[in-house]
């Protein structure tokens, strides 16, 4: 477990408790019932929470576990995502209400997009992609900044029931060639570029590159957001499609059709432990029950009055269900933020939750650890009396992380709703519930309900209150991860073998359980990394800096680092022939890494060593190695095949820094 025991025993010594405030208790979306309620007839209670959604034909079967753990929810139900996002707003006559407050990263570049108008151009957008020749079943990609139109583009693939899989603008071209070939995305939607810290920064030469890497991609839709010069041999008439000429000369009307409650809704690539992404598949209908349910019980929604905002990218699962999917099928009013937290200043989010009087805010640790270190004198300048409750997600939130939002940003008013979840559980699953629950620094607290979690040992035996284990999911739930897309068996394998006897989901988290049984998520036990909330495995870089022509060996491990939660740290053995490597070795790995898998993904530090620590049986000792990243001392080296290697890396690490 990558969490020190110090720190733990510390975490659990945490004994301040936040009652939730009595107006917010006295008129929340669920009260405590909702627990016993649900876990008498868990079906039952799904059951009532499809009713939020509008069904074109009803199920007949909530839950279909006759061949596990490939279960099915709503079989026989139909239904279309697009629909339940938009059209039925507008049907009810809430049109005029607004779906998004938009904000460009340049100062005054702002739209309001009503869901009136926001049916107009999904349907456009919709009939757009049919003209392109995408039918249903076919994969889209869309890579793209944080513009309406990813949004218009996710719903308009929902609407023809074109699965889509969005990859972050981050990632490189690479990256974004091997997800479209896995999934044989015929269609990507991108733009020109995005602003980031005040500057256009391209997207549609990636998009270009990652086509000479695969033979897939017929059609390219480029939205035109920043106007900025393609280059010479940036267009080719035979493949790209401006979006404002194919979308905007298509029709408004457009008849959604209804799918089956199982049809893919979207895959997303997440890394694990080996080299190659896992293209989790969300399907339709139990994905758009559980985010809209979760949704409306954790952040209380009241789509009436509430402003929301989730400040995570729609390249990551985050911005799939809590900004797209369960918030616009609750018809909230929400704010999409282009650009970076501090452009052109650095209290910009301060100034936009005070502009449009933002009421729910949702946003990861690794973000408020970094406004901390900035003081509390910017976040003060404004005035952010509206929000009534705050969210985290992504990593754990140390404690004084949590007491300095829930002060400085939410004016120790507001509870803080840690939320713990993944991309393969498609929705939140372990949470404060904002009027019920009296809040703890630090713990993610009890499964929400409908949910059933828990903390086990080896053997699978839920470990006594004050204990440490495995986190796992001990029954199905609607928005579950249905398979790796083109890979049952990595899927069994992968969530269902740890803990087969008991058919358990195994996480790969590790967990404790407090004195009160309230759950606290320590972090990763397998070679995945978690950095500023962001999934990165260890092999998947380790394979980067192994393409690299002067690299023979390569070990990364992820170091606890007080702002980005991990960082990740390379051990490279350089080739023989490769000599010392030259005096801008480190600099070009790490350039190289940047170039394979994408900016986040950038080593910390890299260290140039002449071994590594194995086993006799050549297995890599990454426990030694982050002994040395954190600067601690090394731990038990008895199965080491060469025991003085340590004493060599360590040696180097010291002059290294
Ligand atoms: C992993 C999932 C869910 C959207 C963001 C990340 C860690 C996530 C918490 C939390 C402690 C958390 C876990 C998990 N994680 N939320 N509230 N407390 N850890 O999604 O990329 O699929 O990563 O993020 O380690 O397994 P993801």
């Amino acid at each position: 477990m990558t969490t020190d025991h110090e720190t733990l025993a510390n975490l659990l010594k945490e004994d301040r408790r936040f009652e939730p405030p009595a107006d917010l208790a006295a008129a929340a979306n669920v009260s405590g019932d909702a627990y016993e309620h649900a876990a008498k007839d868990p079906g039952a209670f799904w059951a009532e929470q499809a009713e939020r959604l509008t069904w074109a034909e009803k199920w007949d079967t909530v839950l279909d576990d006759s061949n596990p753990p490939f279960f099915k929810w709503f079989t026989g139900g139909k239904l279309n995502a697009s629909y339940n996002c938009v059209d039925r707003h507008v049907e009810a006559g809430r049109g005029d209400k607004v779906a998004l407050h938009w904000v460009g990263e340049p100062e005054g570049d702002t739209r309001d997009i009503t869901y009136a108008q926001l049916k107009d151009e999904v349907s456009q957008a919709a009939n757009a992609l049919t003209e392109l020749g995408v039918e249903t079943g076919d994969r889209v990609a869309i890579y793209m900044p944080m513009i309406p139109e990813a949004i218009v583009a996710m719903l308009a693939c929902a609407r023809i029931g074109a699965p889509h899989t969005v990859v972050f603008g981050g990632f490189s071209a690479d990256a974004l060639a091997s997800r479209i070939d896995d999934c044989q995305a015929k269609v990507i939607i991108t733009s020109d570029g995005g602003y980031r810290r005040g500057a256009p920064s391209a997207l549609k030469p990636a998009v270009d590159e990652a086509r000479t890497k695969t033979s897939v991609v017929e059609k390219v839709l480029v939205v035109r957001r920043t106007g900025q010069d393609l280059g010479e041999n940036g267009w080719d008439d035979d493949v790209d499609v401006w979006w404002h000429d194919a979308v905007g000369s298509a029709s408004t009307e457009h008849t959604p059709e209804a799918f089956d409650a199982e049809h893919p809704l979207y895959v997303m690539y997440t890394s694990g432990t080996t080299g190659k992404p896992k293209g989790i598949l969300h399907t339709t209908g139990g994905y758009l029950v559980g985010t809209s349910y979760t949704h409306h019980a954790v952040f209380d929604l009241k789509p009436e009055t509430d402003v929301y905002w989730c400040t995570a990218d729609i390249g990551w699962v985050t911005g799939h269900s809590y900004i797209v999917y369960g918030p616009l099928a609750n018809g909230a009013t929400q704010v999409l933020y282009e650009g970076t937290p501090d452009s052109p200043e650095r209290g910009r989010w301060w100034q936009i939750i005070e502009q449009y009087g933002v009421t729910i805010f949702y946003t990861a640790p690794t973000a408020i650890r970094s406004f901390m270190k900035q003081g509390r004198e910017i976040p003060d300048q404004r005035d952010m009396s509206s929000l009534r409750l705050l969210g985290s997600v992504g990593e754990p939130i140390n404690p004084e992380a949590y007491i300095w939002y829930r002060n400085t940003i939410g004016g120790d008013r507001t509870p803080v709703v840690d939320t713990w979840w993944q991309t393969e559980t498609g929705m939140i699953m372990i949470s404060p519930l904002p009027g019920v629950t009296a809040g703890k620094p630090g713990s993610a607290m009890t499964p929400i309900p409908g949910v059933s979690a828990d903390v086990v040992d080896d053997d699978g035996n839920p470990v006594p209150n004050g204990s440490g284990g495995y986190l796992v999911v001990t029954a199905p739930w609607p928005s579950m991860l249905r398979t790796l897309w083109g890979d049952d068996d990595r899927y069994v394998d992968t969530y269902w073998s740890r803990f087969k006897k008991q058919g358990y989901y195994f996480a790969g988290d590790g967990a404790k359980k407090d004195s009160d049984g309230d759950i606290w998520v320590l972090g990763r036990v397998d070679d995945v990394m978690n950095v500023s909330g962001h999934r990165l495995s260890t092999t998947e870089i380790e394979s980067a800096l192994v393409s690299h022509p002067k690299v023979a060996e390569a070990a990364v491990v992820g170091a606890t680092d007080p702002d980005t939660g991990q960082a990740v740290v390379a051990y490279v053995i350089l080739r023989e022939n490769a000599g010392d490597g030259g005096a801008d070795i480190v600099k070009e790995l790490s350039d190289h890494v940047r170039k394979e898998i994408g900016p986040i993904a950038k080593p910390r530090q890299i260290m140039i060593v002449p071994e590594l620590p194995k086993t006799r049986s050549g297995k890599i000792m990454r426990r030694l190695l982050r002994d040395v990243a954190e600067k601690r001392e090394v731990g038990d080296v008895t199965t080491l095949a060469d025991s003085g290697i340590m004493d060599l890396i360590s040696a180097g690490q010291a002059t290294s820094t």
